[in-house]
């Protein structure tokens, strides 16, 4: 997704290494690798599923990449257990993979009867049964509501809490059926009505909102002066944190508290309440969105956004 406009954007040099911090299939890792035949590329992912799909992929690279079973808020452990201290670019390209929404038995999609999982690293962690059974049914609305933006969420959340009294939930097409009745909604529709639902729901279980802000400061930590990150996000609540962060690390106050002072000279300031202090550039002013041909082409796209920024201060 968006894979010439990351190539476009990167700009990695000669001998550049990069992160994928999201390898999934490995399609951004091999375009680079190609496009650029002296970097290195450093891919991790915590589904180990993908992981070993995309190392199959990619052996043809040799020692240019390597594979790494980790969450992308160990970077810097990843980067400092093999000694590196600075990278030239850096990629995330958020969410799930088309194949982890297809593979079966993974539970994110409610176009099939599956149990209900979510969990993007199935070697821990709960479930999306386990928060659909055991949340009280206001913690489940506020859920829906803020993970989702359902408008639907207190509806929803009654209707499952009414329907746990009579069995467990634990297939994806329990739930979605549950949505669909809780929200009236039947015949045909723009978009489905459990799709909010689910995505609260793979959102909590897989903290994807709590990591990234930390993971947006560590990746420019971990970023050479004049590299580059790019995270590509899918739906507006990602987006929200990418953007702000990025205004905080370009050195603008995003908490309109009142420690924040100016620095002279460069038109940013240093805030302690947010902790605003200019690190970077942003380079992507607006988001940048797929071409049209991409959205016709694959439909999935239609909510990707990238965002881009430039290291141009310790
Ligand atoms: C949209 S896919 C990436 C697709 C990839 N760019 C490609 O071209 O095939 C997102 C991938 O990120 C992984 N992922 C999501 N959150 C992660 C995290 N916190 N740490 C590491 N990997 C993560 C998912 O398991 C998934 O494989």
């Amino acid at each position: 997704m968006l894979l010439t406009e990351v190539l476009e954007w990167l700009k990695p040099g000669e001998g550049a290494l990069i992160v994928d911090c999201t390898l999934g299939m490995g399609g951004h890792s091999e375009a680079l690798l190609k496009e650029n035949p002296t970097a290195r590329v450093i891919g991790l992912d915590r589904d180990s599923e993908s992981l070993e799909l995309a190392q199959a992929r990619l052996s043809e690279f040799g020692d240019r990449f390597l594979a790494v079973h980790s969450d992308y808020e160990d970077l810097s452990q990843v980067l400092e257990e093999r000694g590196i201290i600075a990278v030239d670019c850096i990629l995330a390209d958020l969410g799930i993979s088309s194949f982890q929404l297809e593979a079966p038995e993974r539970g994110f999609s409610f176009l099939k009867d599956e149990p209900l999982d979510m969990r993007m690293d199935r070697l821990g962690g709960l479930t999306a049964a386990d928060l659909v059974n055991d949340l009280g049914e206001k913690e489940l609305a506020d859920l829906i509501f803020e993970k989702g933006e359902e408008r639907g969420s207190r509806g929803i959340a009654r209707a499952i809490v009414k329907e746990r009294t009579r069995q467990r939930i634990e297939s994806t097409k329990q739930l979605a059926d549950i949505v669909i009745r809780a929200l009236h909604q039947r015949g045909k529709w723009r978009i489905h009505p459990a799709t909010r639902t689910f995505q609260a729901l793979r959102i909590a279980v897989n903290g994807e909102l709590e990591r990234l802000n930390e993971f947006i400061s560590t990746a420019i930590s971990m970023l050479r002066i004049g590299g580059r990150l790019s995270i590509i996000s899918f739906h507006s609540l990602e987006d929200r944190i990418v953007k702000n962060a990025y205004r905080r690390e370009s050195g603008r106050c995003i908490c309109e508290g009142r420690e924040a002072r100016p620095v002279s000279g460069d038109g940013s300031v240093v805030c302690l309440t947010c902790g605003a202090a200019r690190r970077v550039a942003i380079l992507t002013r607006k988001a940048i969105r797929p071409s049209e041909q991409e959205m016709d082409r694959n439909p999935r796209s239609r909510s990707a956004r990238m965002r881009i920024c430039e290291r141009t201060h310790q």
